[in-house]
């Protein structure tokens, strides 16, 4: 530009801008993005074995998913293997596109061997990271990866723009098929075999017991900068901490929803939740160790083992320089927990306001845990069983939405109850043989109604935390305790102004949770704990939410290619 005459290189630079301003207005159309994603087995080696995996892709974890706010997303899923498939979009919406969701007979046929089905929806007032996994049996143990949901072309993120985004899945690793690990436990009637390892991207780090997996995930970071974490949460039965030695972080979104920033040392993600850091690289060099870690205060077994991970400076020559290490949280370290959850608060900004519904139209009480009832066959000659509000969910054989849709009789009973059928000492002992309901029951809402839902844990077994996730929807967590709900007492603790806004909640374990949502949503929506094993045994139940007046508030048709059972 050095010989451009002054008025002329003016020119020549409000060209550019113009033309820069253009491009933007331009691309700032919401797009399609297409997918393809092949359910294919592959070979993976990990903790010494080499064994058969499903995978999308060929990838374990499988591929992660880029859309921006508003973009329509087509994801043509070929089952290319044995096993009946589907795949869940955690925490997409999904507004009136239900049959993109994904669960096995709730929303869908399974995908059968060698058939394929395309995954149509399109992403409204959504912003960060989520998940896609399968969802029928175990299948999400291998087949699972990362949604990041960028803002729309041109806005910023509500915090300082990081250098650079690293997508970090952490999940569990079964030597053992995990299908025959759930179809046995299901039999016998007993708790299944814990897993063998858990995984930050795939690998149990350079701390296992096994030379194969030496190196394990690599964080690259340089000096002074700060980096994105979008850490997931892909385990199937354990609330897992995250750590890394000598380093903080700030969180700024979970489940896609911006929150108040805050500072922490240690994070609590429970299976479906996710969680954005801002993690700032202050050391001047060397390598320090991250940790994943199980969380359970609870006499429940769990998988132990810590995967483990490092955090390595760009100055730093060798990979065998000193490696700082770190200790994990104590299994039971209720306090850090809680105080990590008391810390999460939506951002509530003009932008992104928290809209919590004021009033209830629907105030419901659900008692969540674990059973037991009768079994002859069984081991201990009694069965392991789910509950919410003592029903044993059963899985239809034509799925709910269908049957909603179709008004196919027979399928389901619109009768799941509002309140705990039985009264008792919740968090108590309880009452020991208080044999389960079974039934393929919903609670039917209509459209735009605003739901109160009290999840009580119950101590029948065990009190036991659970991550309840809700399909279709956010909602706030407008309180929490511990031991009984009181509904006279606890409603006064609420928080209506900021509380977190989220997909999937931890219920405390032998406490509660108390979350709203508007049911602004039509169609059919499952709501069960993520933690596979208890989905597994039936504490899951499923909301139908009719549709409104307006066309836009009615349930779209079916694609033509919705599987067939
Ligand atoms: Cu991520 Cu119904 O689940």
């Amino acid at each position: 530009m050095a010989a451009v005459p002054g008025s002329l290189r003016c020119l020549v630079r409000l060209l550019l801008m113009a033309s820069f301003v253009l491009l933007q207005a331009l691309s700032a159309h919401a797009i399609t993005r297409h997918y393809k994603f092949n359910v294919i087995m592959r070979n993976v080696t990990r903790l010494c074995s080499t064994k058969p995996i499903l995978t999308v892709n060929g990838k374990f974890p499988g591929p992660t998913l880029y859309a921006r706010e508003d973009d329509n997303v087509l994801v043509k899923v070929v089952n290319h293997v044995t096993h009946n498939v589907t795949i869940h979009w955690h925490g997409v919406r999904q507004i009136r596109t239900g049959w993109s969701d994904g669960p096995a007979y709730i929303t869908q046929c399974p995908i059968q061997p060698g058939t394929s089905f395309l995954y149509n929806f399109t992403v409204t007032g959504q912003r960060g990271t989520l998940l896609w996994h399968a969802h029928i049996n175990w299948l999400r143990a291998t087949v699972h990866g990362a949604i990041v949901i960028l803002p729309k072309l041109g806005v910023p993120y509500p915090f300082p723009t990081p250098h650079k985004e690293v997508v970090v899945v952490l999940g569990e690793w079964w030597k053992a098929d995990t299908e025959v690990v759930i179809n046995q436990a299901m039999q016998q009637g007993v708790g299944p075999n814990v897993s063998d390892s858990h995984t930050i991207n795939g690998h149990p780090g350079p701390l296992s017991d096994c030379a194969s997996s030496q190196d394990g995930f690599k964080l690259n970071v340089e000096n002074g900068k700060t980096y994105m974490l979008r850490i997931i949460n892909a385990a199937l039965n354990d609330d897992l901490f995250f750590k890394i030695a000598g380093h903080k972080f700030t969180v700024v979104e979970v489940d896609a929803v911006y929150t108040k920033p805050f500072k922490t040392a240690t994070l609590l993600i429970t299976p479906g939740q996710t969680t954005n850091v801002l993690l700032t690289a202050d050391r001047t060099a060397g390598r320090y160790l991250l940790s994943v870690s199980p969380f359970m205060d609870a006499p429940v077994q769990v998988d132990n083992k810590t995967g483990t991970a490092t955090l390595h400076y760009a100055n730093t020559i060798s990979a065998t320089a000193p490696l700082t290490l770190i200790k994990p949280p104590p299994q039971n370290a209720t306090t850090i927990v809680s105080k990590f959850v008391e810390s999460l608060r939506s951002l509530n900004s003009e932008e992104y306001p928290a809209n919590v519904p004021l009033t209830v139209d629907h105030s419901l009480v659900f008692t969540v845990g674990v059973g037991v009832n009768p079994c002859a066959k069984c081991i201990n000659a009694t069965r392991l069983v789910g509950t919410i509000n003592n029903v044993t969910f059963i899985m239809p054989s034509t799925p709910i939405l269908q049957a909603h849709y179709y008004n196919i009789p027979g399928v389901f009973t619109d009768d799941f109850p509002a309140t705990p059928p039985h009264k008792f000492n919740y968090t108590g002992s309880g009452p020991k043989n208080l044999q389960t309901m079974k039934g393929t029951r919903v609670y039917r809402l209509p459209y735009n109604a605003s739901v109160q839902v009290v999840l009580q844990d119950t101590g029948i077994i065990s009190p036991e935390s659970h991550p309840i996730h809700l399909h279709g929807f956010n909602f706030f967590v407008v309180g929490n305790g511990v031991g009984n709900y009181n509904p006279k007492t606890s409603p006064s603790t609420f928080n209506l102004i900021d509380p977190i806004e989220r997909n999937t909640i931890g219920v405390p374990t032998g406490g509660w949770a108390a979350i709203r949502f508007r049911a602004d949503n039509p169609g059919v929506w499952f709501m069960h704990c993520h933690f596979e094993v208890h989905t597994s045994w039936g504490l899951k139940m499923v909301f139908v939410v009719d549709n409104g007046k307006r066309p836009d508030e009615t349930l779209i048709p079916p694609p033509k290619d919705l599987p067939q059972c």
